[in-house]
């Protein structure tokens, strides 16, 4: 138990961590490390500046989806201001935009958000929000058509950062492929700011820098990327985010009387909930990663295999095995849910994604827990998010086994998490309700 004196502190720190980081209608996810607008930072950022300034959170999707490309794709990262301080900048990805952005994209959470601020917040929101749904409408008709374009049920990722989760040992054997003969010379500047045993190899670098290169040798064309990037895999964290952000779609464009949006989200919802079950791995045991160029399925767990409760309803068998192995990773950390299996040899407690804790994540895994009955599984992760952040403040993330943060500091989503979801505050209120 936190007791009450921590807890106000906590939540009057989460406060200043995102009004120090509000750059004037977007967040950054923190000082320093990502000085721009990251897309589902930004979204699930939101959720925690709705707990003390509806307007400003309502303004944060709006900035998002303003920088949407003309053919539906929400970027990465949106460059709203010159900043010499990270690496890959908006020369590396050429996008031919104002403001320049990155080409890919990230997990789109923004539907699951616009969803949960119209539940949580007083007011109509008619206006305000329509214009966001036909914006997400179009999203993620892109996804469907770019990243599906043979309609198979999953959507696929062209670059690791497009999942979100960077650094995931899923994805060493299809960047494996990756040719990185042609990788210009270039300065990271993550290991400037942060320890460097808690960031991607260099390794790593070159084979995201040659992604990035092969986006812009074909200016970002769709068509293009499905057929020849040498990186296209479907893995379950952004194909559960989609389903879920579908549904939200659905229900959104529902209560809203915009029924061309609803039967469009819902027909893509059927193919995406049909399509899931190509990432089961019976040797797993879960959802893993899928790799489309060769059609292998990777044989181990990540946090994205939880994000399956989150995605949608789930079958009483599977329910089951996933609270089994919840279970037994709880024997082995002491903090849930690692990002990637413990025990496992590629298992690393604080390097990127690669072992550590997230907190936005652990929200997800939650919701889909209670949404399955399981609040009690649900509770343990709040439980297990606000004790992390009790022990190592706002950092970008944390290790399973210690505790320890890792990478940024004051970091906004992890900030967001605690004040919407995580600290008892918040929790009292909820249960008040
Ligand atoms: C980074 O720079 O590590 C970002 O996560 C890429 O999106």
């Amino acid at each position: 138990m936190i007791d009450a004196e921590t807890v106000a502190r906590l939540d009057t720190q989460a406060q200043q961590i995102l009004r120090a980081n509000d750059r004037g209608g977007y967040t950054v996810p923190t000082k320093g490390l990502y000085p721009f607008q990251w897309n589902w930072d930004s979204a699930l950022t939101t959720l925690g500046i709705a707990c003390f300034d509806a307007d400003r959170a309502w303004q944060e999707i709006e900035k998002l989806l303003s920088a949407q490309w003309d053919n539906g794709m929400v970027p990465h990262i949106v460059f709203w201001q010159h900043e010499e301080g990270y690496f890959p900048g908006p020369s590396e990805w050429q996008s031919e935009r104002t403001p320049p952005t990155s080409g890919i994209t990230q997990p789109p959470v923004a539907a699951t958000v616009v969803r949960q601020l119209t539940n949580f917040l007083p007011g109509d929101h008619r206006t305000r929000v329509t214009p966001m749904l036909r914006a997400l409408d179009r999203w993620h008709q892109w996804f469907a058509d770019a990243r599906d374009p043979d309609g198979i049920g999953v959507v696929a990722i062209m670059h690791p950062w497009e999942s979100g989760r960077d650094n995931l040992p899923d994805w060493d054997a299809p960047l494996a492929q990756v040719d990185t003969s042609n990788v210009r010379a270039f300065m990271r500047r993550d290991t400037q700011l942060v320890n460097a045993a808690e960031r991607p190899l260099n390794h790593d670098y070159d084979h995201y820098m040659a992604l990035v290169q092969f986006g812009r040798d074909c200016q970002w064309d769709v068509k293009t990327i499905a057929e020849k990037c040498p990186f296209w895999v479907a893995e379950p964290g952004m194909n559960a985010i989609l389903r879920r952000a579908e549904r939200d779609l659905v229900a959104l464009a529902l209560h809203f009387n915009l029924p061309d949006i609803a039967t469009r989200a819902n027909t893509r919802l059927a193919r995406l909930d049909h399509g899931f079950n190509q990432l089961w791995s019976d040797i797993a045991q879960g959802y893993t990663t899928l790799d489309l160029r060769k059609n292998k399925i990777e044989h181990r767990l990540s946090s994205g295999s939880w994000l399956s409760l989150y995605g949608g309803p789930e079958n009483d068998i599977r329910a089951k095995i996933h609270y089994s192995t919840l279970m037994e990773w709880r024997q082995k950390v002491r903090f849930t849910m690692p990002s990637f299996a413990p025990g496992d040899p590629a298992f690393d407690d604080i390097r990127y994604w690669r072992g550590p804790v997230w907190a936005m994540i652990n929200w997800m895994i939650a919701t889909g827990l209670a949404e399955h009955g399981r609040p009690d599984l649900a509770d343990q992760l709040a439980d297990d998010t606000a004790a992390l952040i009790e022990q190592s403040a706002f950092r970008e993330y944390f290790s399973p086994v210690t505790g320890k943060g890792g990478g940024g500091k004051d970091f906004s989503w992890t900030a967001a998490m605690w004040l919407y979801w995580a600290s008892p505050n918040t929790r009292q209120q909820t249960e008040t309700h």
